[in-house]
């Protein structure tokens, strides 16, 4: 529980507008979502005495693929657990699709929710990690029907045959059968995307999806992302890959000591012209 530190004006950043499309096969359950997705407020976030995330004020809107990017170290991975409520904060306010995954605001201070609202919330969120984290004595199709099954109950038959097209989306068609030992890298953390893709999520968040992959297998993965941003989805990024971040991003932002320093057009960042400097916009981490 913490109370809820109100923005000042001015503060929280809208990050441009996003492409939104209709897209191939099973509808994307961002296209369509009317504003903001995620939206955090001055996220504060502290492990012991360390403050880790220091005020983190941003705004995804739909359609947006939001590139996050810095050094070791700065928050990324943090901020990311955040957003799904693997981590508590610590002050602030952060939302998804208008309301706290984790919390219920009574006046001025959040209570944390119990583990099942919790996890009907997480539902609209689909995390795909560095490491994978596939069932390891669960076949593919089973590794995707799971989550609908058991979290969302849809009937065994619909979550079979919607696994297999969602398979089949990330390319992996004919792997149905396999268990994650009997696929690649690659072919597992397409799985991963599959199995976060089933959930229906309104929001993706990518987590180094490529850093444990060899050049042959990042490039799979680099392909299904990059098709699902081209879809319209809503998507943060957290990759070294840089040509992958000025690709695929509408936006980037760099994060370094728990601070967004800079924020813009993956052109401008990269160059080294950030379109807004931060201490115009984000005036509380300057
Ligand atoms: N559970 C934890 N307990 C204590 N400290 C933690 C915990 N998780 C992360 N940290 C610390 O928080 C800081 C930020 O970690 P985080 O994993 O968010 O960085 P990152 O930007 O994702 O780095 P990388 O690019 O290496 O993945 C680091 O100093 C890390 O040691
Ligand atoms: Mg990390």
């Amino acid at each position: 529980m913490h109370a809820v530190v109100p923005p000042a004006d001015g503060l929280v950043q809208t990050i441009g507008q996003g492409l939104i499309m209709t897209p191939p096969g099973p509808p994307a359950l961002s296209a369509g979502q009317a504003g903001p997705v995620v939206l955090a407020e001055n996220v504060r976030k502290c492990f012991g005495r360390t403050e880790i995330l220091k005020n983190v004020s941003l705004t995804v809107m739909s359609g947006e693929v939001l590139g996050l990017i810095g050094p070791s170290g700065s928050g990324k991975s943090t901020f990311l657990r955040c957003i799904n409520h693997l981590e508590r904060t610590d002050g602030g306010s952060l939302k998804v699709c208008g309301e706290y995954v984790g919390y219920r605001r009574v006046g001025d201070t959040l209570h944390e929710l119990g583990q099942k609202e919790i996890a009907a919330r997480r539902a609209a969120i689909g995390m795909v990690f560095q490491r994978f984290n596939l069932f390891a004595h669960k076949t593919a199709l089973e590794n995707v029907m799971e989550g609908p099954v058991v979290v969302k109950r849809e009937p065994r038959q619909h979550a079979r045959e919607q696994a297999r097209a969602w398979l089949a989306r990330t390319g992996l068609s004919g792997k149905e059968d396999a268990y994650p030992s009997e696929l690649s890298g690659g072919q597992q953390q397409r799985v991963a995307i599959a199995r976060a893709l089933a959930m229906g999520p309104r929001l993706l968040l990518f987590d180094e999806p490529t850093s444990a992959l060899d050049p042959h297998n990042t490039a799979e993965v680099l392909d299904v992302m990059a098709s699902l941003a081209a879809e319209g989805r809503t998507m943060i990024v957290v990759t070294h890959e840089m040509a992958f971040a000025r690709d695929i991003s509408t936006t980037l932002a760099v994060m370094n000591g728990g601070v967004i320093t800079e924020i813009g057009t993956p052109h401008d960042i990269l160059a080294g012209q950030p379109t807004r400097p931060p201490c115009a916009t984000l005036a509380s981490q300057c």
